[in-house]
C-alpha cells in the first residue's frame, strides 16, 4: 500500500503537553506493593523502600506526572491511615481489589518520596465517595501548608518539616460508579463544596480536577460543566479498550486472532470521537478553553492472566498494546487544545502496564517502548501533518491503515511518529516536506514491530519486542519516504545535515 502526505513544518498547532505521557498507579493488585514498594528491608535493591530498577526505567521515559492512590481505591482511602510509624498504621481490607489486606505502608510520605525519586509531579486523587470535606481539606493542609497549623505540625512530627509542592488534586474518582453511584447533579454540588476547601497555601497553586464522564456519558459532562465548570481547572474522561463488548469475557491479552487485533484497534480509535464530542460540550460552557480535559484512565482491559487473582487485573502486553498506545498518543496530540494530561492505566503489573515484575525480575512491555519512542513529542510544537490514512479492511470492518503525528522540539528537530495498523502488510508512506530546505536535512528512525499479532516479552525472553534502528527511510527531492513494517510503531527524526 502506498500512501501520500504533506507535512507543513512551519505550521505550528500548539504545544503537546508533556503530561499526556502521565501514569496512574493504584493500590490494586501488584501495582504499588511489589511493583513499586518493596519496603526498606527487601533484598530487592531499593531506595527508602522503592524499587531502584522501576525508578530507573520510569525516569528513562521521562514520566511527567503520576496519579495516586486510585481509582476506585481513592474513594475508600483515608489518608491518615497511611502516615506515622508503619507498625502502627491501620490494616484494612481492599474491598474493591481482591479483598486483600492493605497495611498502609505506602502512604502520603512514600508517594511524595516516589515522585521525588522519579522527578515527576504528583497528582493526588481525594476521596469524595466515603470521605469528608474536613478530611480532604486537612490532606491538602498536611501536604502543602507552610507555617503553624495542626496538619503542618503533624507532618513535621512524621519527619517532613517542609511542605511539599502538590500541583494536581482530583476531587473524587468515578463518582458515577465506584465513587458513590451519584447523579451528575448531586456530584456537581458536592464538587463545588469539596473543592472550596482544596486551598492554595503559600505559593502552592493547586490545579483542581473534577470527576468527568465514563466513555460516552455526555449527560454527565453537560451537567457537571454547566453547574461546576467555573470552579475547576480540568475535568476527567475514562475510556478503556476492551476487545469484546462483554465485561464477563473481555478478550485475551495473548493468543488472539487477527479479528481481535482489528477490533481492538478499531475500538481504540473511538477515543477520537469521544474527545471530539466531549470537547464540543465543554466549548459551550468554556468557549475560551480554560478547562482542560484529562484522560486520566486509558488503556486495554483484558481477561486476567490464567491462574492470577481476578481482582488484581494482571495482564500481558503485546505488540497490539503498543499500537493501542501509539494510536491514543496520536489522538491526544491532535486534541492538544483540550487534552492536557492523560494517565495510562496502570504503570506496573495492572492492565496496560509499561512494566511487569516477578520478584526481583522486571521486564519492559511493548507499551513501555512506545512511551520511550514518543517522549520526543513531550512539550514539542504539534505540526500540521495531512496524511492519506489508507484503508485496512477485515471482513466487513474498516479502519485507517496508518495514523501519524509530527512535532518540532525546542532544539528544532522534527519528529514524525507513524503507526501501521495492518497485521499483514507494509505501508509505503511518502511525505512532502514543506516549509524547510529539505535537501539540507537528513532522517533516521527507530521502529517497534511484531511478527505475530500477540508478540510480547516474557521474563524468560524480555527482548522479543524491542525497538530497532529503522533503515527503510530516506529523504530525497524534498520528500520523506518510509516503508513501515506491518504491525509497527515508528518514530522518525529529521535533523539538519551536519
Ligand atoms: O484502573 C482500574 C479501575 O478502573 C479504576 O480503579 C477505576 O477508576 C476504573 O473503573
Amino acid at each position: 500500500m502506498s500512501l501520500q502526505g504533506i507535512l507543513n513544518t512551519d505550521l505550528g498547532k500548539g504545544t503537546i503537553h508533556r503530561h499526556i505521557y502521565g501514569h496512574f498507579s493504584e493500590h490494586l493488585g501488584r501495582c504499588i506493593y511489589e511493583g513499586i514498594w518493596v519496603g526498606e528491608d527487601s533484598p530487592i535493591p531499593n531506595t527508602k523502600g522503592i524499587r531502584n530498577d522501576v525508578v530507573k526505567a520510569l525516569k528513562q521515559i521521562r514520566i511527567p506526572v503520576l496519579r495516586w492512590p486510585g481509582g476506585c481505591f481513592a474513594d475508600e482511602y483515608h489518608w491518615k491511615d497511611g502516615i506515622g510509624p508503619k507498625a502502627e498504621r491501620k490494616r484494612m481490607v481492599n474491598t474493591h481489589w481482591g479483598g486483600v489486606v492493605e497495611n498502609n505502608h505506602f502512604g502520603t510520605h512514600e508517594f511524595m518520596e516516589l515522585c521525588k525519586q522519579l522527578g515527576c509531579e504528583p497528582y493526588i486523587n481525594g476521596n469524595v465517595g466515603s470521605g469528608t470535606v474536613q478530611e480532604m481539606s486537612e490532606w491538602v493542609e498536611y501536604l502543602t501548608f507552610d507555617g503553624v497549623s495542626p496538619m503542618a505540625e503533624l507532618r513535621a512530627a512524621n519527619g517532613q518539616e517542609a511542605p511539599w509542592k502538590v500541583t494536581y488534586f482530583g476531587v473524587g474518582n468515578e463518582n458515577w460508579g465506584c465513587g458513590g453511584n451519584m447523579r451528575p447533579e448531586y456530584y456537581a454540588d458536592l464538587y463545588r463544596r469539596y473543592q472550596t476547601y482544596v486551598r492554595n497555601y503559600g505559593d502552592n497553586k493547586i490545579h483542581r480536577i473534577a470527576c468527568g464522564p465514563n466513555v460516552d456519558d455526555y449527560h454527565w459532562m453537560e451537567v457537571v460543566m454547566r453547574e461546576a465548570g467555573r470552579f475547576m481547572d480540568s475535568i476527567t474522561l475514562h475510556y478503556y479498550t476492551l476487545p469484546n463488548d462483554s465485561w464477563a469475557d473481555k478478550g485475551e491479552a495473548t493468543g488472539f486472532d487477527e479479528k481481535a487485533w482489528h477490533t481492538t484497534l478499531k475500538k481504540t480509535l473511538r477515543m477520537d470521537e469521544l474527545i471530539t464530542r466531549h470537547s464540543a460540550i465543554m466549548d459551550q460552557y468554556d468557549p475560551e478553553g480554560r478547562v482542560g480535559l484529562i484522560v486520566d484512565e486509558w488503556g486495554t482491559w483484558y481477561n486476567v492472566e490464567p491462574g492470577t487473582n481476578p481482582g488484581f487485573l494482571y495482564q500481558q502486553n503485546s505488540i497490539r498494546d503498543a499500537l493501542v498506545a501509539g494510536l491514543n498518543f496520536n489522538i491526544f496530540h491532535k486534541h492538544n487544545r483540550r487534552v492536557r494530561m492523560a494517565n495510562i492505566a496502570q504503570t506496573i503489573n495492572v492492565l496496560q502496564a509499561v512494566i511487569l515484575t516477578e520478584g526481583e525480575k522486571m521486564i519492559l512491555t511493548p507499551t513501555y517502548h512506545v512511551f520511550d519512542m514518543y517522549k520526543v513529542h513531550q512539550d514539542a510544537e504539534l505540526l500540521e501533518l495531512a496524511l492519506d490514512a489508507g484503508s485496512y479492511k477485515l471482513d466487513d470492518s474498516e479502519i485507517p491503515a496508518v495514523t501519524g503525528t509530527a512535532s518540532r522540539d525546542a532544539e528544532g528537530f522534527i519528529h514524525i511518529s507513524l503507526c501501521n495498523l495492518q497485521h499483514h502488510a507494509e505501508a509505503d508512506v511518502t511525505i512532502d516536506l514543506r516549509g524547510l530546505a529539505a535537501e539540507q536535512w537528513q532522517v533516521e528512525g527507530v521502529t517497534l514491530a511484531g511478527d505475530r499479532v500477540d508478540d510480547h516479552n516474557t521474563f524468560d525472553q524480555p527482548n522479543n519486542v524491542v525497538p530497532k534502528a529503522f533503515e527503510a527511510c530516506n529523504l530525497e527531492g524534498g520528500k520523506l519516504h518510509a516503508a513501515l513494517p506491518a504491525m509497527s510503531v515508528t518514530t522518525l527524526k529529521l535533523a539538519p545535515k551536519a
